[in-house]
């Protein structure tokens, strides 16, 4: 017997990302090749992004995607979440260059606000919510604070660009294929601060820190390329990574429904290495249940870890605290 459809809600649907995203899911790439979606899409209020929605809903129709059983298309959040089990919050403004994702905290949080609200309100009891739209993880936390039926587990921000970028650059420095890199992953927030934690990942079985044998490039260089890897992409393309962007966002979520999965997500967190309670920062999960997961706990830090958390957790807190009137 064929599964129900499952609603799958994205805000900023017309934008690059959600141009980059939506194929994805309705092919399947991201509940799977025998799980139907519909697809609830919201956009900004106004003419053209309305527009360009439309011309996004006739290419979708076009591919006569098997698993693609509706398309719900709006400028209203509380039409857009009804009954969501899956709300991908990726609408806001992207920053341009000589910007920090941080410079769009009063602008994008407004948003968050009110989808937080609206959420709650209306989208399905079993609703995840997954955030994209910069400075994300404080996005998130601005979402979930707004949150009385939902818990606050459900609420996860993206880190998976970052690991994704941090396994192929160990991959390529050590000169392996990059499924050889394993356990590499992303503590803190979705900004230059974030740390990659490289003394825990491995290459084809060993310690990453033995094959790459360089340890002031895994310091330096490796951190660095990492944390400013969106810069340079803006640099290069005069705006932010879309591609890449949405399909980390298959990987989130794709690895969420996985058991046994383990991955990267900025969760809230509840002390753990160092964070203060109630950031949403980036850490490793194991996926229990399809939507659920578990923090593994046990990584050791050094001390460099623990200077890299403690910057990163300071960003953390101060983006909490330039926020916390809107609260
Ligand atoms: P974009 O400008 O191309 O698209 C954003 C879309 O959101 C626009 O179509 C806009 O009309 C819409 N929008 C704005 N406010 C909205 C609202 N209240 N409700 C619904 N839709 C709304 O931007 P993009 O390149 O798709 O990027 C979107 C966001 O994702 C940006 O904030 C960007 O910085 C962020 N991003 C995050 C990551 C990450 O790893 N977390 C990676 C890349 C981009
Ligand atoms: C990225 O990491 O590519 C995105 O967050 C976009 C940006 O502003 O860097």
């Amino acid at each position: 017997m064929s599964k129900a459809p499952i609603r799958v809600a994205v805000t900023g649907a017309a934008g690059q990302i959600g141009y980059a995203l939506l194929f994805r899911i309705a092919s399947g790439a991201m509940f799977g090749p025998d799980q139907p979606v519909i697809l609830q899409l919201i956009e900004a209020p106004f003419e053209k992004p309305l527009a360009a929605l439309a011309g996004v809903a006739m290419e979708l129709d076009d591919c006569a995607f098997p698993l693609l059983k509706g398309i719900v298309q709006t400028s209203d959040p509380a039409v857009g979440f009804k009954d969501a089990n899956w709300c991908l919050l990726v609408g806001a403004k992207p920053r341009g260059p000589g910007m920090e994702r941080a410079d769009l905290l009063k602008d994008n949080g407004k948003i968050f606000i009110e989808q937080g609200k609206i959420i709650d309100a209306v989208a399905a009891d079993d609703a995840r919510i997954a955030v994209v739209g910069n400075p994300a993880n404080t996005n998130c936390m601005i979402a979930a604070s707004q949150a009385k039926r939902l818990p606050a587990e459900r609420f996860t921000a993206m880190v998976r660009l970052d690991q994704n970028r941090a396994q192929t650059q160990l991959a390529q420095k050590a000169g392996v294929d990059l499924t050889e890199v394993k356990d590499i992953f992303i503590y803190g927030n979705h900004s230059p601060t974030m740390f990659p934690s490289f003394a825990h990942a491995t290459i084809a079985g060993k310690p990453a820190k033995e094959v790459i044998n360089d340890n002031a490039w895994l310091e330096g260089p490796f951190c660095e390329t990492v944390g400013k890897r969106g810069a340079a992409i803006i640099a290069a393309r005069g705006s932010s990574s879309a591609a890449s962007a949405a399909n980390a966002l298959v990987d989130h979520v794709r690895s969420l429904v996985t058991p046994g999965a383990i991955h990267s997500i900025a969760v809230k967190s509840n002390g753990l290495y160092g964070f203060d309670a109630n950031v949403w920062a980036g850490m490793p999960v194991r996926t229990t249940t399809a939507g659920s997961y578990e923090v593994i706990t046990g990584y050791e830090m050094d001390d460099f870890a623990k200077s890299k958390i403690a910057a990163t957790n300071k960003e953390l807190t101060d983006e909490r605290s330039f926020v916390a009137d809107m609260l």
